[in-house]
């Protein structure tokens, strides 16, 4: 499903430039549910945001379907995120001012081909165990509920491909333990997911580990089933 091959990224300010992936050669297929790790600072973030497009390599090639990211202009970019990608965040970005149901309908703002978007949503929020709380707005929610919320709307438009950055960076032990929950039944049930973590006992439950160093992949290990 996705190749990446001799990825770089470099920043350059004024005078220091910093290398945040230095040649990641990654291919992921589709069914995968993979964890990176590594230290602060090692690349994590930057390699799951060029994954998701929201960061343009400085070199290499992003294979996605056989498609060849790179040479995409924006436009087209936005509508391959809109249908293919599911974002879920540390903090859980949802928008205060709407209710939860309409933070889970902004996974499907940019889809052309929806189709009935309120069952949409309706499934979704009920597919996490949200429903009951359509009608709130996140301050009323617990962060796992709000977490839950954001999953919701990460998957309310079928994406190809999970991306989530420390999902459960933000959460106590046990929400920690049911959003883990929750993306290891979305994996069984067919979806793709990186996942940047930086606790071993979530790695764990990932089908594939991914340890990083200085922007390189230094260990892949399919975990023993
Ligand atoms: N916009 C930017 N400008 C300059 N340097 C950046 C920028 N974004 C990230 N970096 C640098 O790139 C490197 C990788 O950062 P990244 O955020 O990917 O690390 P990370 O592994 O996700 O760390 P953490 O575990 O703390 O989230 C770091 O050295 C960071 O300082
Ligand atoms: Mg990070």
């Amino acid at each position: 499903m996705i190749e990446l091959q001799a990825i770089e990224r470099r920043y350059r300010s004024d005078e220091v430039e910093t290398t945040a992936l230095a040649g990641i050669d990654l291919a992921i297929a589709e069914g995968e549910f993979v964890a990176v790790m590594g230290p602060s600072g090692c690349g994590k973030s930057t390699l799951l945001n060029t994954l998701g497009t929201i960061d343009r390599p400085t070199s290499g090639q992003y294979l996605f379907g056989g498609r060849d990211l790179a040479q995409l202009p924006e436009s087209d970019l936005a509508q391959f995120r809109a249908a293919s990608l599911g974002f879920v965040f540390q903090s859980f970005n949802l928008i205060d001012e709407l209710t939860i149901e309409e933070n889970v309908a902004l996974g499907l703002a940019y889809r052309k081909d929806a189709g009935d978007r309120k069952a949409r949503v309706a499934a979704a929020m009920d597919r996490i165990g949200i429903a009951h709380r359509a009608r709130h707005f996140p301050h009323q929610l617990s962060g796992g509920q709000q977490q839950r919320a954001a999953i919701a709307r990460a998957i309310v438009g079928d994406p190809k491909l999970i991306l989530a950055d420390e999902p459960t960076g933000n959460l106590d032990t046990a929400n920690g333990e049911q959003v883990m929950n929750i993306l290891t039944t979305l994996n069984d049930s067919g979806s793709t997911i990186v996942m940047v973590t930086h606790s071993p006992s979530h790695a764990d439950m990932a089908k594939r580990r991914i340890d990083m160093l200085d922007g390189r992949i230094i260990a892949s290990a399919v975990r023993a089933l």
